[in-house]
């Protein structure tokens, strides 16, 4: 089972689309293991996005991101990193296929409503810095057994 970090960026917050867009990650069958409303500091937003220093578009990423409120989710499943990747669609409103959170909800370029982890390193990297001891919660959910076929022991 992979945990990947999700967040709703600031725009997802301000159009109110916290609740339709979860629903998808709950409605595919994903387990929300952490969430968590806040503003992102200056400090986290660039330690967060490191790889983009320099780029072109990372000042206007950094101001976004740090703007308004965000929603941070830690998100488990088989597959969730790229289960989750697929359900966002193209970093670009502009191209994201219809059926994805980013073709659906919005058309803009740069607030692209939602942020997911793209690999098992970046994942790990990105749980520890936006959720602190204790925040990620181990529990069982009732309807685990039929969320993945469990009969070789292992979530088909
Ligand atoms: P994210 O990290 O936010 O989940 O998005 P992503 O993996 O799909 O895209 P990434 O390449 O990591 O870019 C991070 C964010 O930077 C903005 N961006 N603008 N103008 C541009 O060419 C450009 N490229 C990237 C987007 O907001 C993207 O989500
Ligand atoms: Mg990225």
């Amino acid at each position: 089972m992979e945990t990947t970090l999700i967040i709703f960026k600031p725009d997802a917050v301000q159009r109110g689309l916290m609740g339709q867009i979860m629903t998808r990650f709950e409605n595919k069958g994903l387990k929300v293991v952490g969430a968590k409303l806040m503003q992102i500091s200056q400090d986290l937003a660039s330690t967060h996005y490191k790889d983009h220093q320099g780029k072109p578009f990372y000042d206007g990423l950094v101001g976004f991101m740090t703007s308004s409120p965000v929603m941070v989710l830690a998100l488990q499943g088989n597959n969730a990193i790229a289960v989750c990747r697929k359900m966002m669609g193209a970093t670009f409103g502009s191209n994201a296929e219809s059926g994805t959170i980013r073709g659906d909800f919005g058309v803009s370029n740069s607030f692209n409503l939602i942020h997911g982890s793209d690999s098992p390193e970046a994942a790990e990297r990105e749980i520890g810095l936006f959720f602190n001891d204790g925040e990620i919660l181990s529990y069982d959910r009732a309807i685990e057994g039929w969320v993945y076929d469990m009969s070789g022991g292992e979530p088909e």
